[in-house]
């Protein structure tokens, strides 16, 4: 049934349609990095509102960042799995390709990936309190918590989305621009709850996408995807891959 699936949406991304792709956290799932809603997910062992908002950070800025330090050291050390690789991949051999993610992780950028559009931020960036400029941050663990502007002094954040804030406004503008003009969506590894990242599949649908999803579970999208792979990202996709025409993925230049 799945392979039969497998099949059949290979068959759709075979003559390259614009494609869209929107990845969460089960897209990393198999690298290591905890999602936030599983079993082992992040927001069952803590509180959002403790760590994950502009007034947790206001109240305490040196427990938010030893949160993102812990979750810096975790995501240092994992690499991109296969789902990841192909993506990445992909990106090469679609003519349109736009890869949306909510992950903060960086691991689409690991695995090769450079057209992405980062809802959510990015967990290797950091951002001067005062005067807003971001800057990269590798550095693992961070020496000094909570870390300060080498230019100003004044505290950094993570240059993330947290609860209660508004997305970077025009990242968001090119995502939606991106699902308006798709042919195809596929949306892998999310729960499809927050917003406005989970208005994007409809959004594209509503413009004719066909949308094929890939989680373990069924979720709210479920009901309105032309397709619904259930399994894992990591091996789904390479499958998908394997039964594309091998012409479509010569490497080109
Ligand atoms: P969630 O943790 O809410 O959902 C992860 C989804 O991935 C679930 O639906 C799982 O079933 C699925 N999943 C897990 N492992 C998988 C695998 N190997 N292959 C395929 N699917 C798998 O994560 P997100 O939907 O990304 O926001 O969460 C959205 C946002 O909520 C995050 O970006 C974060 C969080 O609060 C911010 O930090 C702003």
């Amino acid at each position: 049934m799945l392979e039969e699936k497998i099949k059949e949406v290979a068959g759709i991304l075979a003559p390259k349609p614009a494609l869209v792709i929107l990845t969460g956290a089960g897209v990393s799932a198999e690298s290591g990095v905890p999602t936030f809603r599983g079993p082992d997910g992040l927001w069952r062992q803590f509180r959002a509102e403790d760590l994950a908002t502009p007034e947790a950070f206001a109240r305490q800025p040196a427990l938010v960042w030893e949160w993102y330090d812990w979750r810096r050291q975790k995501i240092h050390s994992v690499e991109p799995n296969s789902a990841h690789l192909t993506l990445a991949r992909w990106e090469k051999y679609f003519p349109f390709f736009v890869l949306i993610t909510q992950n903060v992780d960086g691991l689409h950028q690991k695995a090769g990936s450079t057209r992405i559009l980062e809802l959510h931020g990015n967990i290797w960036k950091v951002r001067c309190t005062r005067e807003g400029k971001v800057f990269e941050n590798r550095q693992v663990p961070l020496s000094q918590i909570p870390p300060l502007c080498s230019d100003c002094g004044a505290l950094l954040r993570p240059h993330v989305v947290w609860f209660g804030e508004a997305l970077p406004a025009d990242v968001l503008e090119e995502a939606f621009k991106a699902c308006s003009q798709a042919s195809v969506m596929l949306v892998i590894g999310t729960s499809a709850l927050v917003q406005p990242a989970a208005s994007l599949p409809l959004f594209a649908r509503q413009h004719g996408a066909t949308i094929i999803e890939i989680n373990l579970e069924p979720t709210p999208l479920s009901t309105y995807a032309d397709f619904s792979l259930y399994g894992r990202a990591g091996e789904i996709l390479p499958l998908i891959d394997q039964h594309l025409p091998r012409e479509n993925l010569e490497v080109k230049g």
